[in-house]
């Protein structure tokens, strides 16, 4: 009866929002490997082996924002700010660049000091250092002109998760001055200017239901994104979230299954936050579906400041700098990194 369901989403991309319920509410060991070796299917199909990796800069954790489950929310005093210079980001992809990264992420609160035309600079002076890269943006929200300057200056993709697709959800986890209206009217305009667009949402987020989750995914269905960012919500201590429970490795690994018999050529990561669960959280990741590793380009010196949630990995093999070790984990599950934008593969 499940595996039915699972057959069907693989045809059809879809299921109704009951079925969605059903599917969730009703999965067991036995059925998630069924799923999972369905994904793998569909996504050896597609992208072989192949893993691609992004070189995540988090550029400023300075925010204006206030999201209840977030560590730079701008209501934590505890927060060390910082902010790196243009020239140290530069620094970042140069070092990136000789590792074997060819899209750079850049990722930040929403930061004043970074103003559209200081982002703009940012962006033409990256793709001038490297034309050959792909650059992702993950600034949060702005108006319809700035995201089209931005693209204008040749930034490619832009990451902005759609955190719940239910709004009183959306109400539940973010201050008043922040809708999902408005976010669903950024990620529009972020597509129709031509951006590769990523949304995604956190599992287990507090408040969250199944019913939830399936609005998130006929959201997907419905939106067709180029890339989905998922994973577990974990607590910070300085939010108003602090004792909400995780979200679990387990629900999160069903999701990115599905996910991928949804949508068979979409970006996929193996998030920081499911590494951070789990010591194989993003093998498991990459088994259950998932094509992408976004490692930490940032400087160590600030790696530590950058914390969304709690015990957010951030050295050792999470650097960058361990590709190395990166590259033989991957191996030791039977996939491969490859230095590649993203479609065109090289391998090494
Ligand atoms: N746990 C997990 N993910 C989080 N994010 C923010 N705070 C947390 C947390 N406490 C995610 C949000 C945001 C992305 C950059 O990080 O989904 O969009």
């Amino acid at each position: 009866m499940m595996r039915t369901l699972i057959d069907r989403l693989e045809r059809e991309g879809v299921l109704s929002r009951e079925e969605f319920v059903a599917l969730i509410d009703g999965r067991t060991p036995e059925l998630a490997q069924y799923l999972f070796e369905r994904a793998r299917e569909v996504r050896h199909r597609h992208y072989c082996k192949d893993v691609y990796i992004r070189g995540l800069i988090e550029f400023t954790n300075y925010c204006k924002n206030n999201c209840l489950y977030c560590g730079i929310r701008c209501g934590n005093q505890n927060a060390q700010r910082y902010r790196l210079s243009k020239e140290e980001i530069l620094d970042c992809c140069r070092e990136g660049w000789e590792l074997g990264y060819r899209t750079f992420v850049l990722q930040g609160g929403e930061d004043p000091w970074y103003t559209p035309a200081r982002i703009e600079d940012l962006v033409r002076a990256i793709k001038a250092q490297h034309p050959e890269c792909a650059l992702t943006l993950s600034v949060g929200e702005h108006p319809r002109e700035v995201y089209q300057r931005w693209h204008d200056a040749g930034a490619d993709r832009y990451l902005l998760r759609h955190e719940t697709a239910d709004a009183a959800h959306y109400a539940s986890l973010h201050p008043k001055n922040l809708t999902l209206e408005n976010r669903m009217r950024c990620l529009r305009d972020l597509k129709d200017i031509g951006y590769q667009v990523g949304c995604g949402f956190m599992v287990g987020a507090p408040g969250q239901t199944t019913d939830c989750i399936a609005k998130d995914l006929l959201f997907l269905h419905e939106f067709q994104p180029q890339m989905v960012g998922i994973g577990p919500f974990i607590p910070h201590c300085d939010t108003p979230l602090r004792d909400a429970p995780q979200g679990s490795l387990e629900l999160t690994l069903y999701l990115l299954g599905i996910i991928r018999l949804m949508l068979p050529q979409v970006l996929l990561p193996a998030t920081t936050a499911l590494g951070t669960i789990h010591p194989e959280g993003r093998e498991q990741g990459i088994l259950a579906g998932a094509n992408v590793c976004m490692p930490n380009l940032s400087p160590v010196a600030v790696r530590k400041k950058y914390t969304l949630y709690n015990n957010k990995i951030s050295t050792g093999e999470e650097a960058a700098q361990s590709r190395d070790a990166l590259a033989k984990r991957i191996a030791s599950i039977g996939y491969r990194v490859v230095v590649s934008r993203g479609d065109h593969i090289t391998r090494i």
